[in-house]
């Protein structure tokens, strides 16, 4: 039986239509044509589907979209802008953070909740909050740079340096 379903995503209010078995990650992709939220293991392990929740790190695959219900939604095309990218996005691309970019959205998304909680976090604390985030193209050492220096980017701006 389809549901009709209110949240918001990168802001936007949608109001879509789904069936009580579709994920999250699907609806997103499917339905709303948000195609940066990635889906590789559809069983919770990989991180590829993670998107923020109320701002924080859920792995949408796992999660229905009936349950988004009221909430916020945050994917990676709300993160920045190709004119205005995140401290993150600019980190990761001046340290070659990316291979084949599919891990990319998960590891920003977790990232940022990391930041938004705790804006000068140390290496321990970036190498959990990306725990759940799989890559087998970089070996995560450039990952966990960005992530720092992002971190000093973003202390810097809000007076924390
Ligand atoms: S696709 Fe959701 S955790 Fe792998
Ligand atoms: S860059 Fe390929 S999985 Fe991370």
């Amino acid at each position: 039986m389809p549901y009709n379903v209110s949240f918001t995503v990168n802001g936007a209010p949608v109001t879509t239509t789904v069936e009580a078995d579709e994920s999250l990650a699907w609806v997103l992709r499917e339905r709303l044509g948000l195609l940066g939220t990635k889906i590789g293991c559809g069983t919770g392990d990989c991180g590829a589907c993670t998107v923020l929740l109320d701002g924080d790190p859920v792995c949408s695959c796992l999660l229905l979209a009936v349950k988004a219900q009221g909430r916020e939604v945050l994917t990676i095309e709300g993160l920045g802008a190709p004119d205005r990218l995140h401290p993150l996005q600019q980190a990761f691309i001046e340290h070659g953070a990316l291979q084949c970019g599919f891990c990319g959205p998960g590891m920003l998304l977790s990232a940022a909740a990391l930041l938004a909680r705790t804006p000068r976090p140390d290496e321990q604390a970036v190498r959990e909050a990306i725990a759940g985030n799989l890559c087998r193209c970089t070996g995560y050492a450039k990952i966990v740079d960005a992530i720092l220096a992002a971190s000093r980017t973003v202390a810097g701006r809000a007076g924390l340096r």
